[in-house]
């Protein structure tokens, strides 16, 4: 796919799915009892694969083209998944192995859920997808009292997962992981007891708000700071680079509790909106109206990081779809300059991180990126991605220990070269993602700005997550 530069970018998108919390729907669903419906589903690779892990476990999934044939259109006329949930104890042994391809998600999600089973299921993925830490879920899961082995040296897939009854625990994750807090959340639903988990900030909270809505019985608390008047005892002085808890936050889930289908409706997803948000940002001459982007503050990031560049962005029609906050966003071209982003901020916008790269190359300044090695454990090494891709589009980049320091190219704001609005400021160059869709998608991106086209190999991974991204970005051309 060959991306050249434009001379603006106008019009208005429609955001699919949030790829997060089409995941939920559909495995909150199963183990709910009765019917889920669920509009805006995202149907993309990733959420395809957990569809089909839950059909392999005995559930019956549908999908509906005319939501007004669905309970005489009490859903919407849209197209619907409806999930025919059978329960906490409801699904089957799976006959065969299960396959998340590509998805952490489904893997590390789907693992909690079979904690709590009586039987024993097995779990494989993808080449990229059996690369990818499994210690992190299975240590907890073993805590709970689990069964569970990787078949592979390094701790990653297949997993055996020999369901059983569980203890609940209190766990401290190192990391803050959507993906590790949801499985443990899950597994607690089938524990003994309480189970609580704590992360170091508070990372994406789709599953709490999803629990709560099918009847789940949890609540989530931040750690107090400590009054410094508290402190009789001097405190030791930290050690360098040690963490600082004081964002931590603890979810504690209550099991016993009986799920029940619900009616759901999927927001846009912001990391889908992101690409679009930094497009009309960098483009000159540019206005786009983003529609239906979820705006969850746990993540936002990229809207607040955004502003702290001066990027002009104006939300409206801020509204509620269920749990989940949802906005419309009109994005200008803007001029950026560098920022500092890091600690709690992080995991608001991890997936964000190649784009907000892509946006700190086209700023006025440095930006420095703290605190975001675990963008090394996604569907490619990602720091390394991005740091290899800005490199070849002619960009200056430092890689520090957990990040790295982008040397923007824009220019100063008033400039002559800035104010024709023809600035190129990438060199164009061959980009592969090798199968990572994020990297895909960011540097497409970079096209738009780009004094030779960027080319990018391969391009098909973008269906991970967004497969109609070329053809909304085609729609923006002017
Ligand atoms: C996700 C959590 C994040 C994110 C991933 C989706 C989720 O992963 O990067 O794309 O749906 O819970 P981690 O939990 O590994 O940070």
């Amino acid at each position: 796919m060959k991306i050249s530069k434009v001379s603006s970018l106008r019009g208005e998108l429609r955001i699919p799915g949030d790829k997060s919390i089409s995941h939920r729907s559909v495995m909150l669903g199963a183990i709910a009892e009765g019917d889920t419906a669920v509009s805006g589903f995202l149907k993309s690779a990733d959420c395809l694969a957990t569809i089909d892990c839950f059909r392999k476990l005995g559930i019956s999934i549908e999908e509906i083209t005319d939501g007004s044939l669905y309970m005489n259109g009490a859903c919407g006329n849209g197209p619907l998944i409806v999930i025919h949930g059978k329960g906490l104890r409801g699904l089957k042994a799976p006959k065969e192995s299960l396959n998340a391809m590509n998805s952490g998600t489904t893997v590390r999600l789907l693992s909690g859920i079979l904690a709590g089973q009586n039987f024993t299921s097995r779990i494989e993925g993808d080449r990229s997808l059996s690369k990818r830490p499994m210690k992190r879920i299975i240590r907890p899961l073993e805590v709970m009292g689990c069964n569970i082995a990787s078949e592979d040296k390094n701790n990653c897939l297949p997993l055996i997962i020999r369901g059983g009854s569980l203890k609940g625990i209190r766990y401290k994750s190192p990391v803050a992981s959507a993906q590790v807090k949801s499985c443990i959340l899950l597994a607690g639903l089938y524990a003994d007891a309480p189970t609580f988990f704590t992360e170091p900030s508070l990372s994406r909270n789709h599953t709490e708000l999803m629990l709560s809505t099918f009847g789940g019985n949890l609540k989530t608390r931040k750690k107090e700071k400590e009054p410094e008047h508290f402190s009789v005892i001097p405190k030791p002085p930290k050690q360098a680079g040690a963490s600082d808890d004081s964002n931590e936050y603890t979810t504690i889930i209550y099991p016993g509790t009986i799920l029940r289908g619900q009616r759901i409706t999927v927001p846009g997803d912001i990391s889908s909106a992101a690409y679009f948000i930094a497009a009309g940002l960098i483009t000159p001459n540019s206005e786009i109206t983003l529609r239906n982007v979820g705006i969850n503050e746990t993540r936002d990031g990229i809207l607040r990081v955004a502003r702290s560049m001066g990027a002009n962005i104006h939300p409206f029609n801020v509204r509620m779809e269920g749990r989940e906050p949802v906005a419309d966003l009109i994005i200008r071209s803007s001029h950026l300059t560098g920022t500092q982003i890091g600690g709690a901020l992080i995991p608001t916008l991890i997936d964000e991180l190649p784009v907000i790269a892509v946006m700190a190359a086209c700023a006025e300044g440095k930006t420095e990126i703290r605190d975001a090695s675990e963008l090394r454990v996604k569907e490619s090494d990602r720091l390394a991605s991005i740091i290899t891709c800005l490199t070849l589009l002619g960009i200056r980049v430092e890689e520090t220990q957990s990040g790295m320091i982008i040397e923007g190219r824009g220019k100063k704001a008033g400039s002559a070269a800035d104010a024709s609005g023809r600035n190129a400021v990438f060199h164009g160059s061959v980009i592969d993602p090798q199968g990572d869709h994020r990297i895909a998608m960011a540097f497409s991106i970079a096209g738009l700005v780009s004094d030779t086209p960027v080319v990018i190999k391969d391009t098909d991974c973008v269906r991970i997550s967004y497969p109609d991204f070329y053809k909304d970005l085609k729609s923006l051309e002017g």
